[in-house]
């Protein structure tokens, strides 16, 4: 056992060890140095993302100012993303367990990877925070995210301020997240809150709905597609889960010529923020990550160095256990105030959002 575990270490000091190995992750910040100003020494925190094709997110806000806030804290970090292989997920997860790993990170792909990676964890001893996504029935120490639930209602919200006051059973489609993401299962919850009641009223009228597996971009092209198909073109309202989605039936409708609708969506992405400048969008959901990264990686960096975390501020029932809970402000993003945001590290910037094909769009909007 010991004549196997120096070597581990010293590869793991040379920082080889995050290299090899069979994972696709995509990079690691590597070891930093101890921990400063005489407090404990930080053991070794894993960061699994899910994927990089559901969301930009991950690859363009996620891993970047989680790096930089480990390094700030003096905790050794290694960030892997499972490019949504569930298999590649739980690798990751044990990979990092042997290299040391005392505190993971988990954004899980979906509730049953999570859950075995988190019952592997715990008879290592090793804690686990779910990111962003709950783990069902899971043994998480803790979960940090957003309210997923208001980031329902303000699609909703959204996309009622966005059809004004038209009426009369305006047409609406809805495309829902993943059904094995359950936050996809809380935004949903949260729009319905907001539409139900037009829908029963009668001045809306649900003509689709249908979740997209795995957040898959082009399974969304596809089903709405079929929906405009189904439809004979009439939709006059799509409740889109993120962005990626909101595009997908932005892309549709441009191949068939159709007007602009309104789209809501998620994310606060690059290509999300364009479609607003542009009209293809109505609204987006920012969801501060810089918040999310800064309340983790305190919690992370506490578990690391082997002292009792501050900052819960609730539970969330996960069906098998009350997790201690961090939840955030998710903010409605439309023309009107999406300026206000910029120059946030989370948040495309001014310079990137308005270049090319779009910066007409932004003049005409003021930018
Ligand atoms: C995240 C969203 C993201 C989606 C697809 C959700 O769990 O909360 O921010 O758009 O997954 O990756």
């Amino acid at each position: 056992m010991l004549k196997r575990a120096v070597p581990l270490v010293l590869l793991t000091a040379l920082g080889i060890a995050a290299c090899g190995g069979n994972d696709n992750s995509s990079g690691s910040s590597g070891a930093s140095g101890p921990s400063g100003g005489g407090s404990a020494k930080a053991s070794k925190v894993a960061v699994l993302l899910p994927d990089t094709k559901s969301s930009v997110r991950y690859e363009e806000f996620d891993r970047p100012l989680l790096t930089k806030a480990f390094k700030a804290a003096g905790v050794p970090v290694q960030v892997s993303n499972a490019q949504g292989d569930t298999q590649a997920q739980r690798t990751q997860a044990d990979q990092a367990m042997t290299n040391g790993a005392k505190v993971i990170l988990l954004d899980a792909l979906d509730s049953g990877t999570g859950a075995a990676i988190e019952a592997d964890a715990q008879s290592k001893g090793v804690k686990v925070i779910d990111y962003d996504r709950l783990v069902l029935n899971g043994t998480a120490d803790y979960y940090v995210s957003f309210d997923n639930t208001e980031v329902g209602r303000l699609q909703g919200q959204g996309l009622v301020s966005c059809l004004g006051s038209k009426s009369g059973g305006v047409p609406i489609a809805i495309l829902d997240g993943s059904p094995t993401d359950n936050n996809a299962t809380l935004f949903k919850n949260g729009a319905h809150q907001i539409l139900d009641p037009k829908f029963k009223a009668g001045t809306y009228r649900k003509v689709a709905e249908q979740a997209v597996p795995d957040w898959d971009n082009q399974q969304a092209l596809t089903i709405f597609e079929q929906m405009l198909q189904k439809t004979n073109n009439k939709i006059d309202g799509v409740l889109a889960a993120n962005d990626g989605l909101a595009n997908s039936a932005i892309s549709a409708l441009k191949a068939r010529r159709l007007p602009q609708i309104p789209i809501t969506g998620q994310d606060a992405t690059l290509q999300g923020i364009q479609n607003i400048i542009t009209g293809d969008q109505c609204m987006t959901v920012y969801k501060p990550i810089q918040q999310e990264v800064d309340a983790a990686s305190k919690l992370a960096t506490a578990l690391a160095k082997g002292q009792t975390p501050t900052g819960v501020t609730s539970t969330t029932d996960n069906g098998s256990k009350k997790v201690p809970s961090i939840l955030l402000k998710p903010i409605s993003v439309t023309k009107d105030n999406l300026k206000t945001y910029f120059g946030r590290a989370d948040f495309p910037a001014q310079s990137q959002v308005c270049a090319g094909k779009v910066a007409s769009a932004c003049t005409k909007a003021g930018l």
